[in-house]
Order: structure tokens, then C-alpha cells, then sequence
């Protein structure tokens, strides 16, 4: 699984060395964790606001789709796989929000989204092929070659993208660089990378921004599409917690236009907020993550399981325990509000999972999912298919064929 992964990051044969493994997670963890470092710092400085930019019409209405939803209905074709736009839409937006790239993938076919989800597919599939799992044999079978050039076109765009953006940085200078983007808040995550540099004052090579901006590609947006479409379907089950959000998203913009959600509504939305935490809990898009117990752990009633064990946690199994989370098949967004989660172990509700290894992309997970539910309910009514989708566990959750819905325009004027 590991080695999959890591495949996917452009490592060949070579990968299959088990030091070179242990290196490369080392190596691509230190980095995860000097950026999270790098972006808190930032942030404090409140000059990463502008990463992603925010929420408005420059980078993310336009990468909504709703526009495509809109002409959908009045064609009559209001029954829609979430799965589907939501992968698009998630896509378009990390596109933009990594490379200050527009793929109007959600319009017209793009090559660069064709090969991620090309790649997010073959690795699925392989995962389940275990005779697979070395590379020299992968790559002789039609899927392996399939992957290969994915993977290189995938490579070649990032690559394009930071040489031209290293050219521009050596050419401007780092202080006049940030300047002008800041100013023009067009920073992206590229940017972001370019400029990092470690105590010593040395920067990322060309293949370790790659090797980031790629693995936020990969882990984005399948896991934010998973969490929107069920999102989604729990608020079409549920048509009066869907009717409260869309209420508190219509009086946030009671008096705006155009009615865009700016970067302080994202806190001024608590009852939506609510919703999208009990879906996460319900239906969270990973549903189970592995650890190696680096020491011996001994567990509350005395048993122990000894060090280099591989552990699998079930994040479902924990969400849907009966002793924290009372009925827990039943969708209930007041077990999050805010007198009830302090009386709650944090552990208790860990989509993103926890400790050193959590989603680093989290508050962009949940920035992105409350802007997308806010302007979805302002113009759509969502309502449930005649099937009841059925939970389909893979690398993330999904649905068996597809989480179809109905959707149906309000009348906003928008
Ligand atoms: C609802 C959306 C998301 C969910 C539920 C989610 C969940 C998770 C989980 C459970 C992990 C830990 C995996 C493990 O322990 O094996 C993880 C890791 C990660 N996620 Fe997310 N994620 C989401 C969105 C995102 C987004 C939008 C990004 C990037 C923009 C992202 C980037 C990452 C990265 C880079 C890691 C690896 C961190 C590391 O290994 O140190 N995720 N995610």
C-alpha cells in the first residue's frame, strides 16, 4: 500500500528497497510537517490567507460547477451522480488553488484531470491484485503501462509549472516575488513551496515540490468529493436540516451581491458546520488507516501489542460506537454542537485522523466543503434518488454505482 503510494510519486523499481522506503516516507513526512509548520507561521501573519485565496468568485465559484448544474435541470436532467461532479469540481478547484491553473475540466475534457482519476482508479484496482504489488510485474501488465503514462503526464505538467515559476521567482528576486502575489493574492501552493527553506536557508528541489503538489492532488480530492456527496445525501435524507442551512447561508448573505461567500463567513456558519461534521462521522470518506507501533502499546485492560505490529484503525468502527455515539446509524447534526463535543474525547471523531500523521489539508477539506454546501443549498434543493445508495468501501468511501440525487433549482435569481 505503502509502495503504491509512493509509486504514484514517481518512484520506479528502485522504490521496492525497503531502505529506500523508510527514507522517502521520512523524507515526504519532514516535508509535510515543515510546511504545516510553514503555513501555521504564515498564517499567524495572516499573509497565507490569500492560500488559498479567499473564497470568492476568482477561484472558487467559477470552479463550483453550479453554472453546469443549472443548464443540467433546465435540459431536465436533474438526477446526478455526486461522485461525479463533486470529483470534477474538487479537481478543478485544487488545480487552481496548487497551480493558479483553469482546466474548465467540469466543462470540457482535460488531460492532466483524465490521468489523476485514471490514477486514482489503477490503484485502487491494484490493491486488490496482490500478485501485482511489485512494480517489475505491474508494468509488464496492459494497467502498468496504462500507469506509467499517466504518472508521466501528470510529472510533465507539474514539472512545466515549476520551472516556469522558478524562472520567474530567480528573475524577480524572493521578496519582490511574494510581494507582488500577495498583493494580487494570486500565492498558490507552488508559490508556497518555492519559497520554503529549512534553518539552514536551503530550500526544496524541483522533485520534492513535485512530490508534494502531486500528493495534494492525489489525497484531495477523492476524500473531499467522498465527504460532499455524502453531505449531500444526508441532507437530502433529512430535507429539515437541509432547509436550516440553506436559512442560515441566506441570511449570512442577506444583503450581499453577488452572493459569494467571503473568508470570515466560513466561521459564521455553525448550524451547516454541525451537518457536515455528522455526515464526516457517518460516512467518513477514509474509512480505515494503518500505523506501525514504533514501541509497545499497552492498551487499557493490560493486553499489549508489541512493537513493529502493523495496526489497522477503523475511523467507521470508532464513529459508529454505541458506548460514545448513542443510535449511531442515526444522522444527528446536534451531537455536534458545542456544549456537546467538549464533553467528548477528541479521539472520539477523527476524520482526518489524529496525531503527527493527521490530513494536512484538513481546514482546506473543511473551508472547501462548507463553501461548496453554502452555495449549493442557495441555489439547489436536493432530494433522494428512488435507490437507496448502498456504502461501497474502497480507498475512500464510495457508493455501489455512483451516489445519484435529484437536484432542482430554486427560484433565487441567480
Ligand atoms: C474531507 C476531506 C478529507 C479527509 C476526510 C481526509 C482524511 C485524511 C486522513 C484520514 C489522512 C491520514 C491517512 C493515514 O493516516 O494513513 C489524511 C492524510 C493526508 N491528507 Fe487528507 N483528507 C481530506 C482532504 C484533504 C485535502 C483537501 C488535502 C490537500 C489539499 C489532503 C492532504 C493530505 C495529505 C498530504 C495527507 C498525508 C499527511 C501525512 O502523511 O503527513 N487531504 N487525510
Amino acid at each position: 500500500m505503502l509502495e503504491l503510494s509512493l509509486s504514484w510519486l514517481g518512484l520506479g523499481p528502485v522504490a521496492a528497497s525497503p531502505w529506500l522506503l523508510l527514507l522517502l516516507v521520512a523524507a515526504s513526512w519532514i516535508l509535510a510537517r515543515v510546511l504545516a509548520w510553514i503555513y501555521a507561521f504564515y498564517d499567524n501573519c495572516c499573509r497565507l490567507r490569500c492560500f488559498p485565496q479567499p473564497p470568492k468568485r476568482s477561484w472558487f465559484w467559477g470552479h463550483l460547477g453550479l453554472a453546469k448544474w443549472q443548464r443540467l435541470a433546465l435540459e431536465g436532467s436533474t438526477r446526478l451522480d455526486m461522485f461525479e461532479h463533486f470529483s470534477l469540481m474538487t479537481l478543478d478547484s485544487l488545480q487552481k488553488c496548487v497551480f493558479s491553473f483553469d482546466s474548465d475540466c467540469q466543462e470540457k475534457p482535460s488531460e492532466y484531470i483524465a490521468a489523476i482519476l485514471e490514477l486514482s482508479a489503477l490503484v485502487t484496482k491494484r490493491i486488490e491484485q496482490i500478485f501485482l504489488h511489485a512494480d517489475f510485474l505491474y508494468y509488464l501488465t496492459p494497467d502498468g503501462q496504462r500507469f506509467y503514462r499517466a504518472c508521466r503526464l501528470v510529472h510533465d505538467f507539474t514539472d512545466a509549472v515549476i520551472q516556469k515559476r522558478r524562472h520567474t521567482l530567480i528573475s524577480q528576486g524572493s521578496q519582490e516575488f511574494l510581494k507582488t502575489k500577495t498583493k494580487a493574492k494570486t500565492l498558490d501552493f507552488i508559490d508556497v513551496l518555492l519559497l520554503a527553506k529549512d534553518e539552514d536557508g536551503k530550500g526544496l528541489s524541483d522533485e520534492d515540490i513535485r512530490a508534494e503538489a502531486d500528493t495534494f492532488m492525489f489525497e484531495g480530492h477523492d476524500t473531499t468529493a467522498s465527504g460532499l456527496s455524502w453531505i449531500m445525501y444526508n441532507l437530502a435524507k433529512h430535507p429539515e436540516y437541509q432547509e436550516r442551512c440553506r436559512q442560515e447561508v441566506q441570511k449570512l448573505l442577506r444583503n450581499r451581491e453577488p452572493k459569494e461567500i467571503e473568508w470570515d463567513d466560513l466561521a459564521q456558519l455553525p448550524f451547516l458546520t454541525m451537518c457536515i461534521k455528522e455526515s464526516l462521522r457517518l460516512h467518513p470518506p477514509v474509512a480505515v488507516i494503518s500505523r506501525r507501533c514504533t514501541q509497545d502499546v499497552v492498551l487499557p485492560d493490560g493486553r499489549v501489542i508489541p512493537k513493529g505490529n502493523i495496526c489497522v484503525i477503523s475511523i467507521f468502527g470508532i464513529h459508529h460506537n454505541p458506548s460514545v455515539w448513542p443510535d449511531p446509524e442515526v444522522f444527528n447534526p446536534f451531537r455536534f454542537d458545542p456544549e456537546a463535543s467538549q464533553k467528548r474525547s477528541p479521539l472520539a471523531f477523527i476524520p482526518f485522523s489524529a496525531g503527527p500523521r493527521n490530513c494536512i489539508g484538513q481546514t482546506f477539506a473543511m473551508n472547501e466543503m462548507k463553501v461548496a454546501l453554502a452555495l449549493t443549498l442557495l441555489r439547489f434543493r436536493v432530494l433522494l434518488d428512488e435507490e437507496e445508495p448502498r456504502r461501497k468501501p474502497e480507498l475512500i468511501l464510495r457508493a455501489e454505482g455512483g451516489l445519484w440525487l435529484r437536484v432542482e433549482p430554486l427560484n433565487t435569481g441567480q
